[in-house]
């Protein structure tokens, strides 16, 4: 929860103040839906920050994800009244519409010695799924390089704190890796991520 919070007060901080979610009805298209997302998500999907950039992800992941917000299996602090708003065919638009844009790297500060550390973690527990250090959408895994450093702390958080459940697999490499590095190794691999242009 704290970490929840954390996020919510830096997306006001922002100025990223959200005005209701309308859906805009029956056979609105990907594009006309997807400005609504702009405030948070950046314009076609590239976040200038905190929110995450989620443009160039796969359509499936994105669809899968904001489905899992909108029934609460996934959780957030935001997206789950977003969501709510949005019929099936709505997300899918969407999803098509921002699967369909270029991803960038957001550019961030990162701490050398920490990211050189997190560079083997990652290597280590985290790139089997996580391919090109997380920029494969076909991995269907979400994406890790050049996220933005804020929303990785709090996911990675929330993963580790049981408010959001990682896969099976996914979890044993992560409690794999915490009995090693405890949370230290959460705090370098972000860093790691943030290191990634
Ligand atoms: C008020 C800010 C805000 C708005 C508006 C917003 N989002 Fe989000 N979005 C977030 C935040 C914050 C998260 C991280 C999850 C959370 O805590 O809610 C997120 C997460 C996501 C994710 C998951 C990204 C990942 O890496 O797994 C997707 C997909 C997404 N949003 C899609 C959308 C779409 C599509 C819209 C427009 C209909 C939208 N969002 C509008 C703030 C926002
Ligand atoms: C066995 C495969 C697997 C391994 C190993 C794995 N992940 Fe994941 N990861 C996934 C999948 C699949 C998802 C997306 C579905 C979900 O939310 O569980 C995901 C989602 C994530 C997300 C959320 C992405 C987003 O955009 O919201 C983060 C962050 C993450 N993983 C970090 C890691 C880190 C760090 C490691 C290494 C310690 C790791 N993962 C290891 C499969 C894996």
């Amino acid at each position: 929860m704290k970490q929840s919070r954390a996020l919510q007060t830096a997306l006001f901080a922002c100025g990223l103040v959200f005005t209701a979610a309308a859906s805009a009805g029956g056979g609105a298209s990907g594009s006309m839906l997807g400005n609504t997302c702009a405030g948070c998500h950046g314009t076609d999907g590239v976040s200038v920050g905190p929110g995450p950039t989620i443009a160039g992800m796969s359509a499936e992941y994105l669809s899968e994800t904001m489905k899992g917000f909108r029934s609460g299996e996934i959780r957030s602090t935001i997206m789950q009244r977003i969501a709510k708003g949005y019929s099936d065919a709505d997300i899918d638009a969407m999803a098509k519409y921002f699967a369909g844009k270029k991803y960038v790297k957001a550019v961030q500060k990162s701490d050398s010695a920490a990211a050189k550390r997190g560079a083997k973690l990652h290597d280590k527990y985290c790139e089997k799924c996580h391919e090109e250090v997380g920029t494969s959408a076909g991995d269907d895994s979400g994406f890790l390089a050049g996220q933005h450093k804020l929303y990785l702390q709090y996911t990675l958080t929330d993963f580790t704190s049981g408010g959001r459940e990682p896969g099976k697999k996914m979890k044993k490499k992560l409690d794999k890796m915490l009995k090693k590095t405890g949370d230290k190794g959460l705090a370098d691999l972000v860093e790691f991520y943030a290191s990634q242009k």
